[in-house]
């Protein structure tokens, strides 16, 4: 890989010890994946927040560095509202430990935002170069946006971030980019839920694996398009997706799909996703909620009393953004929480079947919370809350 003089010299260690670890990761990842150079990056979002995931061993990894940020950087949800973490149940040593985390973050100069839709919030540009490692904002940002970034871990967003660069690999390059499989949802035209946009991401991800689908039969809206690649991303790895006619690259590139594998989705499987039963708690906002979606939540509990432990999770920006819908929610019995996540927090654990409308949460909430899962529209979420039938 072509390295610029001062580039050598960060590599060389002349701007201090974590810059230089910092330049070794992106030079180590550059030389496995064949870069030819690093290319500068607008933003970068950092995972590994949130103490239940990173532990011990992150905390004190993080607590070594010693260098600034170079870019807008933000932080991935974190173990729990830092300012409701009470409420939640979480404990005081998990919270202290939390807030460690977020102080060492704090300390490199990384944003508190704590969530997996920074594109609400910081804008992002077709064409962006990114260093961005939450798989869902992966996936919003390269399929959604038609900004550029491969699905970066933990230690290489943050390596990316401290130096501002990235190796270009992957998804940096527009040659990569192409469909390499179709996939054809059946019946699906008119689907104005975004549950069902997210059943189809966690059934298509599992046949899709890693690679680059082209979906067709599909009309969705952004918020379904991101329910649609963090499912993919969840079942399966997909960081980059096109729909045909929607997403900004299958509309100005047209692509050539002969000789690509065909997939075929049928409406039955995914209703057969959607069971019916008992639920001990119900969690919204898997990825954060936008503003639009905190307003039909709100909507759909009017009149209404929760019975079961509503959650619901956005952005402290988007909160703050909709108070309203925020307040109407908390009326109705529901709580809105910033900064974490059904998956990340721990607070969740204590519950034996969950429901979501979420087809990220549904591959996740298994394994991360030891919980049974159930999938249903948000309709279906609101009525088992509020104790009603679901229909
Ligand atoms: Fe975001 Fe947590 Fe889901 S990080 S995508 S809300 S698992």
């Amino acid at each position: 890989m072509q390295l610029l003089p001062a580039e050598e010299a960060i590599l060389a260690g002349e701007s201090g010890e974590t810059r230089q670890q910092m330049m070794e990761i992106l030079v180590a990842l550059g030389k496995v994946f064949s870069a030819e150079r690093l290319v500068p990056i607008k933003s970068a979002q950092v995972s590994g927040a949130s103490y239940k995931t990173i532990g011990e061993a992150g905390l004190e990894w993080l607590s070594l560095l010693d260098a600034r940020v170079s870019v807008p950087t933000v932080l991935n949800p974190v173990g729990m509202d830092r300012v409701l973490w009470r409420e939640m149940g979480i404990s005081p040593g998990f919270a202290k430990k939390q807030e460690a985390v977020i102080s060492a973050y704090a300390r490199l100069g990384v944003k508190l935002e704590c969530t997996c839709t920074p594109y609400y919030i910081y804008q992002t540009r077709f064409g962006d170069h990114l260093a961005w490692s939450e798989s869902s904002a992966v996936a919003y940002a390269n399929s959604v946006i038609g900004a550029r970034t491969n699905r970066e871990g933990g230690p290489s967003a943050l390596a990316a971030a401290i130096i501002g660069k990235t190796p270009e690999y992957g998804l940096h390059r527009v040659a990569e980019r192409k469909p390499q499989v179709v996939v054809t949802v059946e019946g699906a035209a008119d689907w104005d839920e975004t549950a069902l946009y997210g059943a189809v991401g966690y059934h298509a991800g599992k046949s899709i694996g890693d690679r680059i689908p082209l979906l067709r039969g599909l009309r969705p809206k952004r918020d379904q398009l991101k329910a649609l690649g963090a499912a993919m991303a969840a079942s399966g790895a997909v960081a980059l997706f096109h729909v045909e006619g929607i997403t900004p690259e299958a509309r100005i590139f047209g692509y050539d799909l002969s000789g690509l594998e065909a997939i075929t989705v049928e409406p039955g499987e995914i209703m057969s996703l959607m069971q019916e039963g008992p639920v001990d708690a119900v969690a919204l906002g898997c990825p954060h909620c936008s503003s639009e979606e905190l307003r039909k939540i709100a909507g759909l509990l009017e009149g209404s009393k929760v019975t079961v432990p509503l959650y619901v999770f956005a952005a402290r920006k988007v909160i703050e953004a909709t108070p309203d819908a925020v307040a109407a929610i908390e009326r109705s019995g529901g709580r809105v929480y910033a900064d974490t996540c059904m998956v990340v927090s721990p607070a969740l654990e204590k519950y034996g079947v969950i429901m979501v409308n979420s087809g990220k949460a549904f591959a996740y909430v298994p394994n991360m919370c030891g919980a049974s899962v159930r999938i249903g529209t948000t309709e279906a979420c609101i009525e088992a809350a509020a104790g009603r039938p679901s229909v």
